[in-house]
């Protein structure tokens, strides 16, 4: 199977709605499933929202916006996905109910179909090892913002077949983006390497070493950085960036990846960053 004509995403948070947009954008049939209808009405408004403006910035016409909307279809059953070609999952950041979804999909989805995980950092062997299909499961990870961030990791577990690989390959590159390949590692390449940075931004905050304005003023002008490392938390969500960091210290035991416990404060108090309208900054609703 080397060629997704039908897409189903599982999860319409920021990273399924992204996906979405990007293969509808790239030519794709796409199925986005929400648990609730009102969330997937949601999402196809979000999605008409960036379209428009994209038309209004002169970097689509109008012709192509209607038939990128045309190509996406919100569901809630789980059975609508049942003949696409490739589902991936961008669910909540917890492996035990990706497991669970993963043997749901197994059971829906067409024989030969590859089923594929969003994942930031779980061990992709663990949810393939709840198909009967895990040569057909790997990791597609698409970076925030999904229609801008040009890089896609393709993660390996090591039950992956090649001819997966190759066709998870050829869907990143239809939808325009660039993959490298890593092995099914916490962390895989992007978040193994700048997570230990992101965590330790919040401890220097936390220590009262320098104000959250500062902290993100020297990195973007020390680094050129175009963003400081709390604006990107509150991007990527703290409950996720929480989740990433646990994955990544259960699986390396490194004090680097031990959350800041300001960081798990704020999860607490359900200051989530962007998503939930206040996290180290506060946003308009
Ligand atoms: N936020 C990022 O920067 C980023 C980047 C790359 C990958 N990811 C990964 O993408 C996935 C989704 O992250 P997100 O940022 O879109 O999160 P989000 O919080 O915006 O969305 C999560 C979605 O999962 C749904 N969900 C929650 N519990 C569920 C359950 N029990 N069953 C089914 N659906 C459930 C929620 O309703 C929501 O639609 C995660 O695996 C995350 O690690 C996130």
């Amino acid at each position: 199977m080397t060629n997704v004509k039908r897409l189903g995403i599982v999860g319409s948070g920021i990273m399924g709605s992204g996906i979405a947009e990007v293969a509808a954008k790239a030519g794709i049939d796409v199925v986005l499933r929400s648990r609730a209808q009102a969330t997937a009405d949601a999402m196809i408004a979000g999605l008409e929202k960036s379209l428009a403006r994209q038309v209004e910035r002169g970097r689509l016409d109008d012709a192509e916006r209607g038939a990128v909307l045309a190509r996406v279809r919100g569901v809630t059953d789980l059975g609508e996905l049942a003949d696409c070609d490739l589902v991936i999952e961008s669910i909540v950041e917890d492996l035990p109910t990706k497991k669970h979804l993963f043997s749901e999909l197994d059971r829906i989805v067409r024989d030969g179909a590859i089923l594929a995980t969003n994942t930031s950092t779980l061990p992709v062997v663990e949810m393939a090892m709840e198909t009967g299909r895990p040569d057909l499961v790997c990791g597609i990870h698409f970076f925030n913002p999904a229609p801008m961030m040009p890089l896609v990791e393709l993660v390996r577990a090591i039950t992956t077949s090649d001819a997966t690989i190759a066709a998870a390959r050829a869907f990143a590159e239809v939808c325009g983006k660039t993959p490298v390949e890593v092995r099914d590692q916490a962390g895989f390449i992007v978040n193994a390497l700048l997570f230990p940075y992101l965590n330790n931004a919040v401890k220097m905050l936390e220590a009262g070493v320098a104000s959250r304005d500062d902290i993100d003023a020297a990195m973007k002008g020390g680094c050129n950085f175009p963003m400081g490392p709390l604006e990107l938390l509150d991007l990527v969500g703290l409950d996720t960036s929480l989740a990433i960091l646990e994955a990544l210290y259960a699986e390396f035991r490194d004090p680097n990846y031990a959350p800041a416990p300001l960081l798990r404060r704020m999860v607490s108090a359900e200051r989530l960053g962007r998503k939930s309208g206040e996290g180290f900054y506060e946003y308009r609703r």
